[in-house]
């Protein structure tokens, strides 16, 4: 018995070790409480925070979604939230670092707050998180990519592998790579929580190298629950282990 429960606490220290060591920085979140489909209060966000540090992350840049027909969020509301938790967080004695952006939905709306420079990027030189439809591509998806780069900000694309409707012409996140994009896997997809396909294209994108920032998208506690499990997937564990992720090089320190 005593083995058993040995052997389950070094399983979950392998997916500690790995976040603290080789991630660090969280870059995708919902963490801000009541401003989207996350944390609807503070005590759940300090509840996920807190659960975020135990799993070794020393820094979180939570990314509340903007999306204006369903969350009309702002720099100012994201950053007054911001305020409100950091000082809640410090109360509470957590040590963990916290910063926001913005996971931005990309439509026509966002093309005109970025026209008029009302954009919360990250804390870091001009990276924009940039979230796709799930259901269909954007006819424009070059143009639009375009758009973010001829202003200076680099797009970061979160989880390409959720974008089904890519899985048969894998071409196209070359193709974003191509236009000056980085990936950023969703560390669920490879754990299978979005199911078997999006696991998958997510173990494609991760051997051929495609991917360049990892992130937990965490929302709420269950997410949490199945990050601890990850820790016991032995090949994926592997992989992702051996994988050059830039989140601590490009977010650690600067
Ligand atoms: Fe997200």
């Amino acid at each position: 018995m005593f083995s058993f429960f040995k052997s389950q606490q070094s399983k979950q220290n392998r997916i500690i070790e790995f976040l603290s060591n080789q991630v660090a920085v969280d870059i995708h979140s919902h963490l801000l409480p009541g401003i989207d489909d996350g944390s609807p209060d503070i005590e759940t966000s300090l509840l996920l925070i807190e659960g975020l540090q135990n799993m070794g992350f020393k820094k979180l840049i939570t990314t509340p979604h903007i999306r204006m027909e369903v969350y009309p969020n702002t720099p100012t509301i994201i950053r007054e939230k911001l305020a409100d938790v950091k000082k809640a967080t410090l109360q509470k004695g957590l040590n963990v670092e916290l910063d926001a952006s913005s996971e931005y939905y990309i439509d026509d709306n966002f093309t005109e707050l970025l026209q008029n420079e009302e954009i919360i990027p990250f804390p870091q030189p001009r990276y924009i998180l940039a979230e796709y439809p799930m259901i269909a591509p954007l006819m424009n998806f070059e143009q639009r990519v375009f758009e973010m780069t001829k202003r200076g900000y680099t797009p970061i694309i979160a989880h390409p592998e959720r974008y089904r409707y890519w899985h048969k012409t894998p071409e196209a996140f070359e193709r974003l790579k191509d236009l000056g994009c980085l990936l950023q896997l969703n560390i669920l997809a490879i754990e299978g929580y979005y199911g078997p396909d999006i696991k998958d294209c997510a173990k494609y994108l991760l051997k051929n190298k495609l991917y360049d920032l990892i992130g937990t998208d965490l929302h709420h506690e269950r997410h949490l629950g199945r990050l601890k499990k990850l820790g016991e997937l032995n090949k994926e564990m592997q992989i992702l282990e051996n994988y050059n992720f830039k989140n601590k090089q490009l977010f650690m320190d600067v």
